[in-house]
């Protein structure tokens, strides 16, 4: 099985990242040891802001190809989103746009559990409300959302992992719903 893992966020010290990276390693070590997982970073992925004008002269940037050609060549997905005014990041947004231009349903109906960190209590509340709302308009096959507020009393740096056991609970029962 080929797991794809992203967070969706260009920060250097991206809690989403961390807590994608923490749920992958979870997702092997307690459901499927057998796991091939690719853990993307999106800063890879950078393109001039999708234009309809650039599409036009330019065609679908390769970057987008190549992001798209990995969701399809994945069994699953697990995305970590974070909240910026409620949405998504920019830099996924652009991302996510280009990569519509070859297909509308761009998550190609995976299995997805899509995560949050946020340092506040909303847990990402905003965000994952948009990937409820759209999942089915673009190929999303969304099996759980979890959201993971407070993140500096809820993520143990060092360790790398979940401290709360709800919090560890409701990740583990979401990626049950991958396998
Ligand atoms: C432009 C901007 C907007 C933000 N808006 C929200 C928000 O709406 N809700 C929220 O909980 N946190 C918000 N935050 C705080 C982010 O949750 C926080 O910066 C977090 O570290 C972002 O995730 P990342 O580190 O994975 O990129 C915002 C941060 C920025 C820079």
């Amino acid at each position: 099985m080929r797991l794809l893992a992203f967070g969706a966020s260009n920060h250097s010290a991206s809690i989403n990242v961390a807590l994608v990276r923490h749920a992958s390693a979870r997702f092997k070590e307690k459901y499927r040891p057998d796991a091939q997982v690719e853990l993307l970073d999106i800063n890879d992925f950078e393109m001039p802001i999708y234009s309809i004008d650039r599409e036009k002269s330019g065609g679908v940037h390769d970057l987008a190809k190549d992001f798209y050609a990995r969701i399809g060549a994945s069994d699953a997905l697990l995305i970590s989103f974070p909240e910026y005014n409620g949405s998504y990041t920019s830099a996924w947004k652009n991302i996510y746009d280009w990569m519509s231009r070859i297909d509308r349903k761009v998550y190609q109906d995976k299995p997805t559990v899509a995560l949050a960190a946020t340092p506040g209590g909303r847990a990402g509340a905003g965000v994952l409300g948009s990937v409820e709302a759209s999942a089915p308009h673009f190929g999303m096959d969304l099996r759980a959302t979890v959201g993971i507020g407070g993140w500096g009393n809820a993520f143990d740096n060092e360790g790398g992992a979940l401290v709360r056991p709800q919090d560890i609970e409701a990740l583990d029962a979401a990626l049950a719903k991958l396998v």
